[in-house]
């Protein structure tokens, strides 16, 4: 939820920052802007709506060379998506610069007593008040970042905040509280940017920041200290992707590339994972086994298509480790007063690691005692960093906006945490996990099959492109699948779409079932429980009243035959692990109807990447 990039250093920064905000534009598309110091002046061009205009008039209107810039991406939350809110924004005398990140919560107070002092502003946002702010220091003599030190003092609320001086034209200086911070280290250039994404082309040596600390960059130094100036260091390390991962490939959009590449994103989650002696060794543990013995109930918040993931898990888990699960919307859980003590494992699910109402949630439970353990995809985010134990996820970036390889390693790593409380708690025997293991790796050969066929489900999209109305079905593991499968074409394709409990229809959604609706059935694998014969129950239901039905069944399931107008198989996998390929196809058919809509599939709108603000 807005990018923000910073770049000091020899090259032209126009172009470093401008590059660095296309690979950032997932987090936010409302506006695009930029500030750079040539000679003593500060300059900004800014434009609402995609990076496209703002690279428009920056051709109209071309900038001076510099070799310091920063920029920004925005996702609108205090003020409209328009020109005057759009980042940079700048002090009343035009010489200090800020891009934010996140949400200043006492800017209103802030901004009545600047203007008691006689400061007019030129926008509705929250940020512009921190430009007047650090102005106002910069004036009296200070610092660029004893400035911002002084000043982000003052704030209540979550931020990035990077801030240039056009009298201190060799430095930026940053900080943060509670939404992201790296800085890219360079050979006479440094960077900073809201994930590694804003620099990956030029440096994989990187700094993590801390709460509340101050970064200081210049062409050859970075300088971190704490909000009182003392010395303070940040944590390095070695991004491992390059510069491929943030780009398409060849694909129309970064979605599709990384749905193809779910296959070895999830044997990327499995990868390690067991020890010498055969045993499930999930080394990315803090959690002794002694605590895990005494978990005696586990609660899984995440928000969107992390907490679809969280439902499958609760499924997963209860089966295989008899612990009870709940699974509950972040930005629900600390509002019910949930009871939690120390033998409640907090299982907090987020792709980004980011996303405010879960950060605030796995807060809430600390403060309550419980252990924390994050399922995450983003090394070093501050979801993994307030864990007490994370499970990474390696799915690699994920620049689409709409969770796909996410999704899918996110069940990879609660397949595995369900089976390492098996081990560890002795629920299970040795072999019995080694048999299910051994099933996970046969999956990414299963999602290739289904890939293989990708073609089929185009054509089915590209028939649907007048539809209003979708609606999806499953039972068990398949539920959460129908919901993702709803979600997703939300998200891409704009239209009414909602998934259900098949058992739940006749109590309700089934009103809305009339000639021609067409209707997704994720259907389970044949088995001792039923589930099979109920599906097809609740399918003859709305066949009757004239849905069309589209059915994801196993490949060998002659049963379902009769009852589906159209047939995606599947690979045959254990019900359990369905979702690892049954939520494929959904994810193929959104993003083709999306595309033969002519939506925009990588930036959907209204959405952002990472949700920061609560
Ligand atoms: C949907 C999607 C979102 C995220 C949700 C949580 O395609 O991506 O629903 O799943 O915003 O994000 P994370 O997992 O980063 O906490």
């Amino acid at each position: 939820m807005c990018g923000i990039i910073g770049y000091v250093g020899n090259r032209s920064a126009e172009g470093v920052v401008v590059e660095g905000l296309r690979r950032m534009e997932y987090r936010g598309y409302d506006s695009a802007g930029i500030a750079l110091v040539a000679g003593d002046v500060l300059r900004v061009q800014k434009k609402a709506g995609k990076l496209a205009n703002l690279e428009k008039l920056l051709s109209e209107q071309p900038l001076p060379a510099s070799t310091i810039a920063m920029g920004h991406t925005r996702w609108a939350t205090h003020g409209g998506p328009t020109d005057r809110n759009a980042h940079p924004h700048v002090g009343r005398n035009g010489r200090v610069a800020v891009v934010h990140n996140g949400i200043i919560e006492n800017f209103a107070e802030l901004r009545a007593q600047l203007e008691d002092r006689g400061h007019n502003f030129s926008s509705d946002t929250d940020t512009e008040i921190a430009a007047h702010l650090v102005e106002l220091e910069v004036e009296a003599g200070r610092s660029v970042e004893d400035a911002l030190r002084t000043v982000a003092k003052r704030l209540v609320g979550s931020f990035t905040l990077l801030a240039m001086d056009a009298l201190q034209p060799d430095t930026i200086a940053a900080t943060r509280r509670n939404s992201p911070l790296v800085v890219g280290l360079g050979e006479g250039e440094n960077f900073l940017g809201s994930d590694v994404a804003a620099f990956i082309e030029f440096t994989r040596n990187a700094l993590e920041l801390e709460q509340d600390q101050v970064v200081a960059i210049r062409a050859g130094s970075v300088t971190v200290t704490d909000l009182d100036g003392n010395p303070a260091e940040g944590k390095p390390f070695l991004v491992t992707w390059d510069l491929s991962a943030a780009q398409k490939d060849g694909y129309d959009w970064f979605m599709r590339k990384e749905i193809f590449e779910q296959p070895k994103a999830v044997a990327d989650a499995l990868l390690g994972r067991r020890g010498l002696n055969g045993q499930l060794a999930l080394d990315e543990m803090r959690l002794s086994d002694e605590d895990v013995r005494d978990i005696d109930k586990i609660i899984i918040i995440a928000c969107g298509t992390s907490f679809y993931a969280g439902m499958v898990a609760k499924y997963a888990i209860e089966h295989w480790c008899r612990i009870p699960v709940e699974v509950e919307l972040s930005s629900e859980f600390r509002y019910r007063d949930p009871i939690l003590d120390n033998g409640t494992l907090v299982v907090a699910i987020s792709q980004s690691g980011e996303t405010a109402d879960t950060l605030q949630a796995i807060r809430h439970a600390r403060v309550q005692k419980s252990k924390v353990l994050a399922i995450c995809n983003t090394n070093g985010s501050t979801i993994p960093r307030e864990s007490d134990a994370v499970i990474y996820t390696h799915a690699g970036p994920e620049i689409g906006v709409a969770s796909t390889k996410g999704f899918l390693t996110q069940l990879v790593a609660c397949y595995l945490l369900g089976l390492y409380l098996a081990q560890v708690r002795g629920v299970k025997f040795d072999d019995e996990i080694a048999r299910i293991l051994d099933q996970l790796d046969g999956i990414p050969a299963a999602i290739e099959s289904v890939l293989a066929d990708a073609e089929s489900v185009y054509a089915l999209a590209r028939d649907y492109v007048s539809t209003k109305s979708v609606l999806f079905l499953g039972r068990h593991a398949g539920y959460p699948v129908a919901l993702e499968g709803a979600l997703k074409l939300k998200e891409l394709a704009y239209i009414h779409a909602e998934g259900f409990a098949a058992g739940e229809l006749k109590h309700g959604p089934i009103a809305l079932v009339e000639e021609g609706l067409p209707i997704f059935c994720v259907i389970p694998p044949r088995g001792r429980d039923q589930l099979h014969e109920k599906m097809i129950s609740g399918i003859q239901e709305v066949r009757a009243r004239g849905a069309r039905t589209i059915c994801l069944a196993e490949e060998d399931d002659e049963l379902i035959k009769p009852y589906a107008d159209t047939l995606i198989t599947l690979p045959k996998v254990p019900v359990l692990l369905q979702p690892l390929v049954a939520t494929v196809p959904l994810q193929l058919f959104a993003c083709e109807l999306a595309t033969a809509m002519g939506h925009d599939v990588d930036m959907p709108r209204n959405l952002a990447k990472s949700v920061t603000v609560e």
